[in-house]
């Protein structure tokens, strides 16, 4: 029996693209690992009514980890169109089959790692090298969401003394969503964050939140925070507020380390940071929770470009970098991520985001040529 069972699950579009660039590589990663291919994305919700079946969520109960290429999704009026005739009018309802994955198996931590490698034309500067460490389960991305707003929701708002000016406003013409913080939730992405910091032999942890305005959330998670750092002494710990920090991201991206956040701060200033070495192309994720993990690049389906081969693989690849690190595979991460640093730095291998002209699999092909080359 193979050491390591991995679930591949292509999904739409360009996501079966680059996951056949990641296959092309795992090809010469030699670990001990079987890897099995499961159903996930938009087919599957117009021909069976859900974009993860169960066999799916079997198949994940049953492996290491996952890796994941990416999903379309559609607004609810296109989802029910593009049923099967004999779904339709049954009142099946679409959703996210990543979000599910997500809170199926407490994936709570959302790993992006930013650096700029040296020769990708993309970069903003040449030194920049941030991890963000984004809370993955609650907050504003809880979706406990109120329109038009119930009279007893009202009520219970009204117990703040600041919800009077609001208390004339007609239901409908209120809308409301809660940005929900635990303990326990900022307890453990901050944790993460310091052991993260110091598995990579990382300098600082800062905590961008904005605790002066929204004080109890973002107070909480400020307070455990400050608990936490106490046990890293190693580790310097700082505290930035989130509009500053997309202002010094922009400014002094060299200056940071690993940063962690709650769900939407963290989503906000991770798209930010990928941007600055690279985009979409570049931007590689991890989800992690206790127990399992799925990697991802953090596009999308990109239909636009589904079949043909030419967008860039490197995400995904940076993608199962952090998998062969999630799985202790430390030596062979290291020489995907060198193969990777060299055949960007060489230029002569490219898609067209990087200004070349060569295909997915050429990419994935020259990155595979130098991990044989570093045996
Ligand atoms: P997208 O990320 O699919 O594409 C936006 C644009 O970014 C593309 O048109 C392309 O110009 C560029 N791009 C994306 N990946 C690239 C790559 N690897 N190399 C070079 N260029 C790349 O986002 P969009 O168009 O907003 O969404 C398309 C579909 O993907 C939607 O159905 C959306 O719901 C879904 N989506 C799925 C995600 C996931 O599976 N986790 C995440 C984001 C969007
Ligand atoms: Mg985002």
């Amino acid at each position: 029996m193979a050491k390591y069972h991995i679930a591949v699950l292509p999904g739409d579009g360009i996501g079966k693209d680059v996951m056949d660039a990641a296959m092309i590589v795992l090809d010469h990663i030699d670990i001990d690992a079987e890897y099995i291919y499961g159903d996930v994305g938009w087919e599957f919700w117009k021909k069976e009514g859900d974009p993860l079946p169960e066999r799916t969520l079997e198949l994940l109960r049953e492996t290491d980890c996952c890796l994941f290429g990416a999903i379309t999704s559609k607004p609810d009026e296109d989802a029910q169109k593009e049923l099967a005739p004999e779904l339709r009018g049954k009142g099946i309802k679409y959703r996210s089959a990543i979000v599910r994955i997500r809170q199926e198996f407490d994936l709570y931590a959302n790993i992006r790692p930013c650096k700029s490698y040296k020769g990708n034309p993309l970069n903003y500067r040449d030194d920049i090298d941030l991890v963000i460490v984004r809370e993955n389960t609650e907050g504003l991305y809880s979706g406990v969401e109120f329109h038009p707003v119930p009279d007893e929701v009202k009520k219970a708002l009204m117990l703040n003394e600041k919800m009077e000016r609001f208390k004339d406003v007609p239901p409908d013409e209120l809308a409301v969503s809660c940005r929900i913080f635990t303990k326990k939730g900022c307890q453990r992405i901050i944790r993460k964050a310091f052991e993260y910091a110091r598995e990579h032999k990382r300098k600082s942890v800062t905590v961008v939140e904005k605790p002066n305005v929204i004080r109890e959330t973002s107070g909480m998670m400020i307070r455990e925070a400050r608990k936490i750092a106490q046990e890293y002494p190693d580790i310097e710990y700082r505290e930035v507020n989130v509009d500053a920090m997309c202002m010094w991201l922009v400014k002094n991206p060299q200056d940071y380390d690993v940063l962690v956040a709650s769900n939407m701060f963290g989503d906000i200033i991770s798209d930010l940071s990928a941007q600055l070495v690279g985009g979409l192309g570049f931007a590689s994720s991890a989800n992690i929770g206790d127990d399992y993990a799925l990697f991802e690049p953090t596009h999308g389906s990109a239909p636009k470009y589904a079949g043909k081969y030419i967008v860039n693989p490197m995400a995904m690849l940076l993608s199962v970098k952090l998998m062969l690190e999630w799985l202790k595979e430390k030596k062979w991460a290291e020489k995907l991520e060198n193969a990777i640093a060299k055949v960007i730095e060489e230029g002569k291998v490219r898609t067209y985001d990087m200004g070349g002209n060569s295909s997915t699999l050429d990419v994935a092909r020259e990155v595979a040529k130098k991990i044989e080359e570093q045996e």
